[in-house]
């Protein structure tokens, strides 16, 4: 699939096929996600594959109930390293470079899954505390973002977009 075409056409994706997705495909998404640009190349992601049956209904409760996340036949939860990541940044690196970085990762992950004809939703709604006692977690793992995925089973039309013109500022704000 071109760059382009896999930017423009990858749609967030809420009903699944129960098809399992094989371990290879799986390995080449995160691989994927893992050649994203990091502060410093600091890496800091840190992704907790989860398959089981009743660890996704646990985590999809811990998601205010977001009840179709137990049914994407993978979840990925997405973790910054906090102890890797403020080692060279300090704070900076903990508030911000953390979150933009693992976005970073989230984003190369959901472009190769749509590649592969896998659909994908980012999930950000969630209780932090809930989740790290779920995965135990050790104290310097955050998680960030759970990341849905599995073979589409409906693509909803793509939400609109904001036209360029309204969010591209050339040269100052005005
Ligand atoms: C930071 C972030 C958090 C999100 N959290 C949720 C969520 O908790 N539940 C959900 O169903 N979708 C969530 N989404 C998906 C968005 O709703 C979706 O990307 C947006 O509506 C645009 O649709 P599209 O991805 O199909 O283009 C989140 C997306 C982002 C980037």
């Amino acid at each position: 699939m071109q760059t382009m075409d896999c930017i423009r056409d990858r749609r967030s994706i809420m009903e699944y096929k129960p098809d399992p997705i094989p371990e290879n495909i799986i390995e080449e998404i995160l691989g994927a996600a893992g050649q994203a640009p990091s502060s410093g190349n600091v890496q800091d992601w840190e992704f907790v594959v989860v398959k089981n049956p009743e660890t996704k209904a646990k985590i999809a409760k811990a998601a205010w109930e977001q009840d179709f996340i137990a049914t994407a036949p993978v979840l990925v939860v997405v973790c910054t390293d906090i102890d890797r990541v403020s080692a060279t940044y300090g704070n900076r690196g903990e508030t911000l470079y953390s979150v933009q970085n693992t976005s970073a990762a989230i984003q190369n992950l959901m472009l190769a899954a749509w590649d592969k004809e896998i659909g994908s939703c980012w999930i950000g709604a969630f209780n932090e505390a809930t989740i790290k006692g779920i995965l135990v977690l050790p104290t310097n793992i955050r998680p960030l973002a759970i990341i849905t995925l599995g073979y589409p089973a409906k693509i909803n039309k793509k939400p609109g977009r904001r036209n360029p013109k309204e969010f591209i500022h050339m040269e100052r704000w005005e």
